[in-house]
């Protein structure tokens, strides 16, 4: 039956994360055996409970409103809405009109579907539209591009260029690659980003702005980490601060990071009145919106007292979580003094130890040896082979049991 499915699936691989978790399955009970039961450091999902006020809404609209299990609209309820308006007025200075936003399903969901909307599927290299992504950076970017027939071309983010890389020039490269600069759709930028947990300056994003105006290309911002900046750093900001920005830029949230909310499958994408628009006009004929009573408690979060309580309390707990785990690294042999520590989000970026050849066959020996799961670089993009991704989400003991067992079982970086 495979040679029914279309060009751009054939070669599809199940997610990366996924793939993860099921080898991990595969070798739980073996792990188990030799008292290395598996501790998941891979998913950037938070595994503590959503905020009380959240959960407690839920359970009560449930119970005490039947009329809220039919259909909601794709857009989203205007209670939602007129929050996310709110959200954007107070915290970024941005104000939106009603058609300047769309409720999505993650938005994971809203980047998908957007890059569908702006790929005009090819299956000939030269042909493709091209999207510019961020390398290393979020591991679905280039496989939702793939699907939609279109060319991920990286950006390669490094130490050396502050990981904020000069748009203009990687565009200049690009051409003389051999690449056709008028393809070139869009321009993805996430920060704070996945997986280095990189911020940028406020002037970066603007200049980003400016290089989309400059060469009529789209500005996506993935701004799912937006909210995890840690205390007393400069916050990340949103592109829609920035002089020009609704004439060429759509931005995705989630409430999944902040909220640790990730199974709710709730965020919005704002911006571009045509941008949107698309996006909902698309969207409308594959899904039929959030069920209503998320949406509803979602809104109720999103300005709420208990709502930004949370999330300070989260950004101390993942620095907490981060300093355990730059200690046990450094003790481990890992130089954390000269490495880039992020202050935003909760992903941790090191070097393989240098015996290892790839970083693939480092995670795969640290989960079958230790049983402890994190990510090789190379998911990430081809700038990310020889580092690994380790996601500071598991309780404060079990990340101090990560460091143990690393130990125990020899894990050291030695040059
Ligand atoms: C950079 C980035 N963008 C988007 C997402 C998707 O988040 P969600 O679909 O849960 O909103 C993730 C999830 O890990 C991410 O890391």
């Amino acid at each position: 039956m495979k040679e029914l499915f279309n060009d751009y699936v054939q070669n599809l691989e199940t997610y990366i994360m996924f793939r993860i978790k099921q080898k991990t399955v595969e070798l739980t009970q073996e792990l188990i055996k030799k008292d290395r039961t598996p501790i998941y450091l891979s998913m950037g999902a938070p595994v503590q409970a959503p905020p009380k006020y959240a959960i407690d809404r839920l359970s009560e609209i449930i119970k005490t409103n039947p009329s809220l299990h039919t259909y909601s609209t794709p857009k989203g309820e205007n209670i939602l809405i007129e929050a996310i308006q709110k959200r954007m007025k107070n915290k970024y200075g941005a104000e939106l009109e009603k058609e300047e936003i769309f409720s999505l399903i993650g938005s994971k969901e809203g980047i998908a579907n957007f890059i569908r909307a702006i790929c005009n599927p090819a299956t000939k290299e030269e042909e493709k539209d091209i999207i510019m992504i961020p390398d290393p950076g979020y591991a679905s970017y280039g496989e939702m591009i793939k699907v939609s027939g279109g060319l991920g071309y990286s950006i390669p983010l490094t130490k050396e260029n502050n990981y904020t890389p000069n748009i203009e020039e990687v565009y200049k490269k690009l051409e003389k690659e051999g690449y056709n600069k008028k393809k070139v759709k869009a321009l993805i930028v996430n920060y704070p980003n996945n997986p280095l947990g990189a911020t940028c300056k406020k002037e970066y994003l603007q200049q980003a702005v400016d290089f989309c105006k400059r060469h009529n290309i789209i500005l996506i911002s993935d701004a799912a980490y937006i909210d995890i900046g840690f205390e007393g750093e400069e916050r990340p900001y949103s592109v829609l601060e920035c002089e020009g920005a609704k004439e060429v830029a759509i931005e995705f949230f989630s409430f999944s990071k902040p909220y640790a909310m990730t199974g709710w499958r709730l965020g919005w994408a704002c911006g571009n009145k045509e941008l949107v628009g698309i996006l909902g006009k698309l969207k409308s004929t594959i899904d039929s919106g959030i069920f209503k009573p998320l949406q509803i408690v979602g809104a109720e979060i999103l300005n709420s007292a208990e709502g930004d309580a949370y999330i300070m309390q989260s950004r101390h707990n993942f620095q907490i979580k981060q300093n355990i785990l730059t200690k046990g690294f450094k003790e481990l042999g890992w130089d954390i003094d000269n490495l880039f520590i992020p202050t935003a989000t909760f992903y941790l970026w090191l070097p393989i130890p240098p015996r290892y050849k790839t970083s693939e066959e480092f995670t795969n020996d640290v989960l079958k040896t230790s049983g402890v799961v994190l990510v090789p670089g190379n998911a990430f993009g081809k700038y990310g082979e020889g580092w690994f991704r380790i996601s500071a989400v598991s309780g404060n003991e079990k990340l101090q049991e990560v460091i143990q067992r690393l130990k125990t079982d020899g894990f050291r970086f030695e040059k």
